[in-house]
């Protein structure tokens, strides 16, 4: 039975690492450089760039070959985290266990520390010569447009948009897949892409993607309904109060739990085909279901 403590932790602490090497090249004197690195090195899941890692091992490659990629992707991550807590935004003044970083420094270096992360990302990603320059292209333009106004942009937007507006289920599944969905997305295929995979592989693993990145935000939603803020390092009941649109609110928590199962299921039979270096990827699948964090 494959363990998945020891992987995650191994992961993350690579990642820090590599994290932590990045930071350390540019000026800690810089105010702007402190915002990001306190945001970035605050206490993150980790979860897309170990999705890329186990995407890259899933069709015969190496964490090595995404860890620049890995990185960029948290740092896009964590500046779509900085400026989602914005008082312009959802408002919130708790994240990763500490104050958002606009209340420890304020509004106008988080937006800027936000912006910091998500230029440093490319300038890391454009920098990389691990692999031919047609794939690190493909691989800027996948995280270039998972995380823009075709992607995760356009997913803030309706979010923001829809408050106090009620949704369908499909309007909501398009919403929960261009917020959060796309950049899982592009976690697992620009690992797939970097470990070789062929068309095929990559073809099932974008298809793995989809379902976890909604049953993820499913997920987000069920525990800012039923989660506790000391383990999660976030408030909830925030998203009734902003009467934003979630599955445990249009379904009821037990339906919206059971549609996250759903996707699990579906997750797993899209990777049907793999071996068992994929027993990470489908162990990561029913941890994001099960989470508490
Ligand atoms: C939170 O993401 C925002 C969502 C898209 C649901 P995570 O739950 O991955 O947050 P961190 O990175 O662990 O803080
Ligand atoms: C955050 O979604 C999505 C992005 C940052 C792109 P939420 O607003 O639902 O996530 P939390 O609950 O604040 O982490
Ligand atoms: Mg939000
Ligand atoms: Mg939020």
């Amino acid at each position: 039975m494959f363990d998945l403590k020891p992987y995650f932790d191994s992961k993350r602490d690579l990642i820090n690492q590599h994290l932590e090497e990045i930071m350390a090249s540019l000026d800690a004197n810089q105010t702007i450089i402190q915002a990001m690195h306190y945001s970035l090195m605050a206490n993150g899941k980790r979860a897309r760039p170990i999705l890329c890692m186990a995407a890259a091992e899933a069709v015969g490659g190496s964490e090595t070959d995404v860890l620049d990629v890995a990185c960029a992707i948290e740092m896009v991550h964590t500046y779509s985290l900085i400026h989602d807590d914005l008082p312009a935004m959802d408002d919130d003044n708790l994240r990763r266990g500490k104050p958002t970083c606009h209340v420890q420094y304020d509004e106008a270096t988080a937006i800027l520390a936000g912006d910091g992360l998500l230029t440093l990302a490319f300038a890391v990603l454009s920098g990389n010569r691990r692999q031919p320059p047609e794939t690190w292209l493909a691989v800027i333009q996948t995280i270039a447009n998972a995380s823009g106004c075709q992607g995760m942009i356009e997913g803030q937007m309706r979010d923001i948009a829809s408050e106090g507006q009620h949704l369908n289920l499909n309007e909501l599944e398009q919403l929960h897949l261009l917020k959060t969905g796309a950049m899982f997305k592009a976690s697992i295929h620009t690992g797939a892409l970097l470990g070789d995979g062929d068309a095929d592989q990559i073809k099932d693993l974008d298809q793995y993607a989809h379902h976890i990145g909604i049953a993820f935000q499913i997920a987000d939603d069920n525990l800012n309904v039923e989660g506790d803020p000391q383990i999660m390092g976030k408030a909830v009941g925030t998203d009734d109060l902003r009467q934003k649109n979630t599955y445990p609110g249009l379904l009821g928590l037990d339906q919206s739990k059971a549609l996250a199962y759903k996707h699990l299921k579906s997750a797993l039979k899209a990777i049907e085909r793999f071996d068992a270096k994929a027993d990470p990827l489908r162990a990561i699948a029913e941890y994001i279901i099960n989470r508490k964090r």
